[in-house]
């Protein structure tokens, strides 16, 4: 039992492989957040001793007792207005103006299995993996009811997390805020580390300790962002790779998010992470809920590399619902950097013929191909085959592509349109656009409101027939803008803070009734790169487009700070023509594929273009590819540097779960004249085994590799990489 609660201590404990997890139900019905940490038995509330702080009111029960105040004490999901002033979870209005709310304890129910969401994608159980805890509270003023749900995966060392919030009442409540999870870590100093950036440059990681008072970590643009990724880490300040105390919170959500964390006038820190709520409110009528989406707990004192191991697996394993998450990846070729948007039928054929003769498995159309697309002025919306650039169809196009022994995959953006577009002018009001206003455009773009279900359902139909009458067996979907004029024409003024959460959820449904309804097709996500690279589109997508940035050496950056939540089977990395297209830098073709390798690999340039050497070396990199591809998407990631800043390599390695096999890749940034010796400590080998190194004679125990180490020999010229594999023998 994962879940066990105590009735004389009123206490719930929460246990996993390494974890424990603990809350106990004050006198005052009040859920307290007692323990979240290194596994241990026994109670957590000798940690609260009673203390006056001034200031701090008391509940009117316990109001003799002035050390015992909801603003001091760790709670599990706090309310607002009922005397804590530090961030609150929930932030219900009734009609009579009732602000906040004061939750206590009703009931509580733990059941096998795993909790699932209305119309939101969660973790789920493959059969007695999880259990679940529901936890509900309420408060009869406020007219709300919040169910707190827990899904316990003891030994996948993950813990979900969503509340349930519903009207009790006989008025409409609206919700202000409603957050996925509140969680207090009264003691400790600790760091933060989030993953900012831009467009192409997406997840850059960046770490320093908490200030008094509030920090926040978010996205307005209606989708995840390029901006700021939803996920964090909390770790103790002296936490590195390899030791020290990790907390992530990975929220299970695409769209607008905040993460906030504060530490207090005490020093004890909360953080609260859900739906952003700003330009966000939903009325629940009488009877109605409210899903929050859930976010993903995991906690270690291992160090950072533990901690993301434990998200590559549970995302891997227990979140993307795909056939493909757990099986090998098509080598794809991309036609984007090859063309644009500047392509015919012959050119195509001429691409995917190469293509083949290299060794790849998809061939992937990319944006261009339907309505007026000829540049990125028009078209959108309008998802049929562009006659004039190919007159015979994608039928025969996908034909004759199959015909070579390739399969085929094709870009959409199902989620716009283009004011040049037939889809708009039948439709105007089915983009999000404020009444008297003329609408931001982004890339000449408009954002159709996914929240109508007129909009999903034509685009489920007119998706739905493009891969029933085509072999498509790939999709790139993509997402091309933020939200902006976020105005649904489909809702009462009084909803209209639910449209920018609405869009997501019409998202998921359509994601969810495709990846239904073609589980063969493997869909890969992208949003101008990696604008929405989050949990809730792996859920659906087994692969995200990890950046539009195909350079090396900065995907080096933008990978690393990618793995710290997301494993390489979820980012796609793609070899691209030198001198690269964003950067104008030459990197040699040899380092360009050891860093697409550690990512679905596949190419992003115009084969037809290449040497017959640059040729031969692209069909010994796909051989290669497709012997360590299992090893690259189901073993441990090992982040040996930080490859930003001063350091002179960026080495990484991969390492089977039996640890009989390991993969070893280097890139050297910064060579050097008289090089130093460049040193590395392996990590993750059995000490006791002993193993080869390609390339080098003898053999080395893994105490040796990782204990003493192993130097390369000298890498000359610009970029040098390596990549050696492991074998135990
Ligand atoms: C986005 C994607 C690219 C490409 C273009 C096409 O920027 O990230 O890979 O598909 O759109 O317009």
């Amino acid at each position: 039992m994962s879940i066990l609660f105590d009735d004389t201590s009123r206490t719930f404990t929460l246990t996993t492989r390494n974890t424990a997890y603990q809350m106990q139900l004050a006198p005052t019905g009040h859920l307290l957040h007692l323990y979240y940490g290194r596994r241990a038995e026994g109670r957590f509330d000798s940690l609260y001793l009673p203390h006056d702080c001034g200031f701090s009111p008391n509940p009117y029960e316990l109001r003799d007792n002035r050390g015992w105040s909801l603003d001091t004490l760790p709670q599990e999901y706090s309310g607002t207005n009922g005397g804590d002033y530090r961030l609150g979870a929930l932030l219900p209005v009734t009609e009579d103006g009732v602000w906040g709310a004061d939750l206590r304890y009703v009931r509580h129910t733990i059941e096998p299995g795993k909790y699932a969401l209305h119309g939101l994608p969660a973790a789920f159980d493959n059969g007695g993996e999880a259990e679940t805890l529901r936890v509900t509270l309420s408060d009869p003023a406020a007219q709300v009811e919040v169910e707190l749900l827990y899904g316990v995966y003891a030994s996948q060392d993950v813990i979900a997390r969503a509340a349930r919030v519903t009207n009790t009442g006989a008025q409409t409540v609206r919700l202000e805020k409603a957050a996925s999870l509140c969680l207090d870590l009264p003691f400790g100093e600790w760091d933060l580390l989030h993953f900012h950036g831009r467009h192409c440059m997406e997840r850059q990681p960046e770490r320093g300790p908490l200030m008094t008072g509030v920090q926040t970590v978010s996205s307005k643009r209606g989708m995840s962002s390029h901006q700021h990724n939803p996920f964090v880490i909390l770790c103790d300040q002296g936490a590195d790779e390899d030791h020290g105390e990790c907390y992530g919170v990975m929220p299970v959500w695409s769209g607008s998010h905040k993460t906030e964390i504060e530490r207090d006038q005490r020093g004890s820190t909360r953080i609260v992470s859900g739906v952003n709520d700003e330009q966000f409110s939903w009325t629940l009528a009488p009877g109605e809920s409210f899903d929050t989406p859930e976010a993903l707990l995991a906690f270690t004192h291992e160090g950072l590399t533990r901690l993301s191991q434990t998200y590559h697996r549970f995302l891997r394993g227990n979140l993307c619902r795909s056939r493909f998450s757990n099986a090998p990846r098509p080598v794809l070729l991309n036609n984007w950097e090859a063309t644009y948007f500047d392509f015919d039928e012959e050119k195509l054929l001429s691409i995917a013929r190469e293509a083949k003769a290299l060794g790849v498995d998809l061939f992937v159309l990319d944006d261009g191909w339907f309505g007026s697309r000829n540049d990125d002025n028009g078209g959108l919306g309008d998802w049929f085959v562009n006659r004039t650039k190919l007159p015979n169809g994608l039928g025969p196009l996908i034909e004759q592509i199959n015909g070579m022994g390739l399969k085929f995959g094709l870009w959409i953006e199902p989620e716009m349109v283009n004011e040049d577009s037939a889809l708009y002018r039948a439709h105007p009001d089915w983009a999000l656009t404020v009444p008297g206003r003329k609408p931001s455009v982004g890339r000449n773009q408009f954002v159709l409101d996914m929240g109508r279900p007129d909009v999903v359902e034509y685009l489920c139909d007119t998706l739905t027939a493009l891969l029933r009458e085509n072999r498509i067996e790939y999709v790139k979907w993509d997402m091309n803008r933020g939200l902006s004029d976020v105005y649904s024409h489909a809702l009462p003024p009084e909803r209209q803070g639910e449209a920018a959460h609405r869009y997501v959820l019409g998202v998921y449904s359509l994601l969810d009734r495709l990846t239904t309804a073609f589980p063969d097709v493997l869909f890969e996500g992208c949003a101008g790169g990696g604008g929405r690279f989050d949990a809730g589109m792996l859920a659906y997508c087994p692969q995200i487009w990890c950046s539009d940035n195909t350079d090396a050496v900065e995907r080096l950056a933008i990978q690393y700070g990618t793995s710290f939540g997301y494993p390489a089977s979820a980012m796609g990395a793609h070899v691209s023509a030198s001198p690269n297209h964003q950067t104008g830098r030459s990197v040699p073709l040899g380092t360009r594929a050891i860093v697409a390798m550690s990512g679905a690999f596949g190419y992003e340039l115009d084969p037809t273009k290449l040497s017959a050497e640059e040729k031969q070396a692209i069909r010994e990199q796909i051989e290669r590819y497709r012997e360590i591809e299992t090893l690259i998407r189901t073993g441990d990631c090992f982040r040996l540097t930080d490859p930003r800043g001063e350091h002179r390599i960026a080495a990484w390695q991969f390492v089977s779960e039996d640890r009989s096999e390991a993969l070893l890749n280097v890139v050297a940034t910064h060579p050097e004249g008289n090089p130093r010796p460049l040193h590395l400590r392996l990590k993750g080998l059995d000490p006791q085994a002993v193993y080869t190194v390609e390339g080098q004679d003898g053999s080395f125990s893994g105490a040796a590799l990782m204990y003493g180490g192993w130097t390369l020999p000298p890498l000359y010229g610009d970029y040098p990489g390596a990549q050696l594999r492991l074998r135990r023998q």
